[in-house]
């Protein structure tokens, strides 16, 4: 496995809409995990391919206490509800915003077998990541979601590893 470099909000590929996987092969699978890999690294929840610069379907999600989740052309079927959450972005470290999202969501795609799956997400972190790491394969940014622009504010640098902190607060990725 390797470290990506996670690409920052200036970057215009950022901005692009990624392609649709038509094979999940050998790597694919690696991207994938090198996706989680950078992703725990950066400390985040989630992360999608566009961020370190491969304009594919493909996003990661890890939540703590459950199960990695690594999808394929993932596509939002439903959502329902609106509600007020605050975010991140690994793209844009060092800020954090107040954004609308779904209350519910509901998701296909594929796992990393090629099998389809369906995740329904209600009122937590995994509906908020779902919707931010579709956004990232269609050139979307969480700073596109705020509920007024000035609703986005700097939060101080990391603590070192290992102090005490408070636990991130919904640092989607
Ligand atoms: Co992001």
């Amino acid at each position: 496995m390797a470290l990506l470099e996670i690409l920052l909000a200036d970057d215009p590929i950022l901005r692009q809409k990624s392609k649709k996987v038509r094979q999940i092969d050998s790597s694919i699978q690696r991207l994938m995990d090198d996706m989680l890999e950078t992703m725990h690294d950066a400390h985040g929840v989630g992360l999608a391919a566009p961020q370190v610069g491969q304009l594919l379907r493909v996003i990661v999600i890890h939540l703590p206490e459950q199960e990695p989740l690594a999808l394929v052309n993932p596509e939002v079927v439903k959502r329902e509800g609106q509600r007020v959450v605050e975010e991140g972005c690994l793209s844009i470290p060092g800020w954090r915003g107040e954004v609308t999202r779904s209350v519910t969501v509901t998701v296909k795609a594929l796992n990393r077998h090629g099998k389809q799956i369906r995740i329904k997400a209600a009122e937590d972190l995994l509906a908020q990541a779902l919707e931010h790491e579709i956004d990232h394969l269609d050139g979307v940014l969480y700073i596109d979601h705020l509920t007024r622009p000035d609703k986005l504010w700097k939060i101080p640098p990391r603590e070192e590893e290992g102090s005490p902190e408070e636990p991130e607060p919904a640092l989607v990725g």
